[in-house]
Formats: C-alpha cells, structure tokens, sequence
C-alpha cells in the first residue's frame, strides 16, 4: 500500500494522544495528507463499541467478551478508515493498535496471548508500518493519566504491579517486533520527545519514498 501506518503504544497516561497530535500537526505543517485516528474507535461503529468496553461497571464484560469487542471495533476501524486512507496514500497515525491487545487482554487475566494472537490473524491481519512505543515509569503515568478525569474508567485502576508487568510487556513486544518499533523515553519535555518522534517518523518516510 501506498501510504504510512503509524501507531502510537505505551501504558495509560505515557503521552501518546498528545505525541500522536504533535506528529500529525508536524507532517501536516510539511505538506503531508494525514488521518489521525485512535482506538479503540475511530469509526463510528467502532466509537460505539468503545463505549461498551471503557464505560460501567469493571466486571461488564468477561476478557474474552472483551477481546472479541476490542477486535470488533479493530475490524471496524480497519475497513472503514485505516485501509481506505492508505489505499490513497495518506499517512494514518492511531492512538493504539493491536499491540494494545496483546498487552492489555493478553496478559491482564491470565496469559491469553495465544487467543488475542489467533483472533488477529484471523480477523485483523495487518500490523503498522512504524511503532512508537512512549515508554515511562508507570507511576508517572499513573499520576497524568488520574489528572485528566472522565468517565472512562474501567481501566484506569489497575494497581502499580499490573502497570509494570504491561511496561515490561510492551518492551519485550518492541524486541519481538524490533523492525517496526521504535522505543522512545516519556519521561522528557513534551517538545523533547515531539522532536525525537518527528526525526524517526521522517527517516522512515525518507526511507520508503
Ligand atoms: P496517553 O494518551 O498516553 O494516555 P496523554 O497524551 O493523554 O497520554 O497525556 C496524559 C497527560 O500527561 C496529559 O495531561 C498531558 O498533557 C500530559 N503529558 C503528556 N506528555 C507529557 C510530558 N512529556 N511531560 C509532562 N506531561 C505530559
Ligand atoms: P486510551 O483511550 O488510549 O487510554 P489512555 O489515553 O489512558 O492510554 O485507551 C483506553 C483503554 O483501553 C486503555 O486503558 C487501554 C485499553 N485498550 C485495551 O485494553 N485493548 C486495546 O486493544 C486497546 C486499543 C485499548
């Protein structure tokens, strides 16, 4: 495909939003055509489905009702906007991607890895081009992500050991994938990390163009 797949991964409250914000102004400001997107949503199908899966009650759902839900909304978000805006050369940048499935309902009960590997094959199929993982001390996370409020909350009180069990994840998942990721240090100025994301997402561009 033409275009550029990015996504943007890291625990709760790492500065991924605002990273992913950053890099689509920055490419924009260079002439680029992007669609900035998140999940779980980013079509409207899959915007409802998020509703379903971050809002109530903790025990709503059982972690495989959830990681059908999750995929659903994936799938959704795959056809409707990811596939079509690279079929036309756009550049996509989401806010998560199914790195996030195999961390949070891979490993949050239980190791189910193997499922949410198994459900992706068979229904999502694709994986970015480029990754950036903002990794962080879960604590510092923790405290940004508790100041932003809301009501999606379903995931915010996972407990500090959880936390550093998913860090550790995603690191592992960078080594595992080391071809599309690149690891990147949140604990910096928002401008200092903005600046290293820019520099690697250029060289990519720079790369396949
Ligand atoms: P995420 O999408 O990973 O949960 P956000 O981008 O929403 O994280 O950031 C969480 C909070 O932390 C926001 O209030 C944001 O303004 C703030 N923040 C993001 N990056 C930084 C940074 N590098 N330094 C200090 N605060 C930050
Ligand atoms: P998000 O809105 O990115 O939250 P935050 O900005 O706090 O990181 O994602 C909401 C929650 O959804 C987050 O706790 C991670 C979770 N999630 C999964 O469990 N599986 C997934 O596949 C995705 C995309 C998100």
């Amino acid at each position: 495909m033409p275009g550029l797949f990015i996504s943007f991964e890291g625990i709760d409250g790492s500065g991924k939003s605002t990273q992913a914000r950053l890099l689509a102004e920055t490419l924009r400001a260079k002439g680029e055509d992007v669609v900035l997107t998140r999940e779980p949503g980013g079509s409207p199908g899959a915007e409802e489905i998020r509703a379903l899966v971050l809002e109530g009650d903790p025990d709503r759902w059982s972690a495989e009702t959830e990681l059908l839900l999750f995929t659903a909304a994936r799938r959704d978000h795959l056809e409707r906007l990811i596939i079509p805006a690279l079929a036309e050369g756009k550049i996509v940048i989401t806010d998560r991607f199914a790195d996030s499935s195999r961390i949070y309902q891979g490993t949050r009960s239980g190791d189910k890895r193997a499922q949410v590997d198994a459900l992706h094959e068979l229904m999502i199929g694709r994986e970015p081009d480029l990754t950036f993982l903002i990794d962080m001390d879960p604590d510092l996370g923790h405290a940004r992500a508790k100041g932003r409020g809301g009501t999606e909350e379903r995931f915010e009180d996972f407990g500090a050991e959880l936390q550093h069990k998913m860090r550790a994840g995603f690191l592992a998942l960078a080594e595992d994938f080391s071809d599309r990721f690149r690891v990147v240090d949140g604990t910096r100025s928002i401008e200092a990390v903005a600046r290293d994301v820019a520099q690697m997402a250029h060289c990519e561009l720079k790369a396949r163009r």
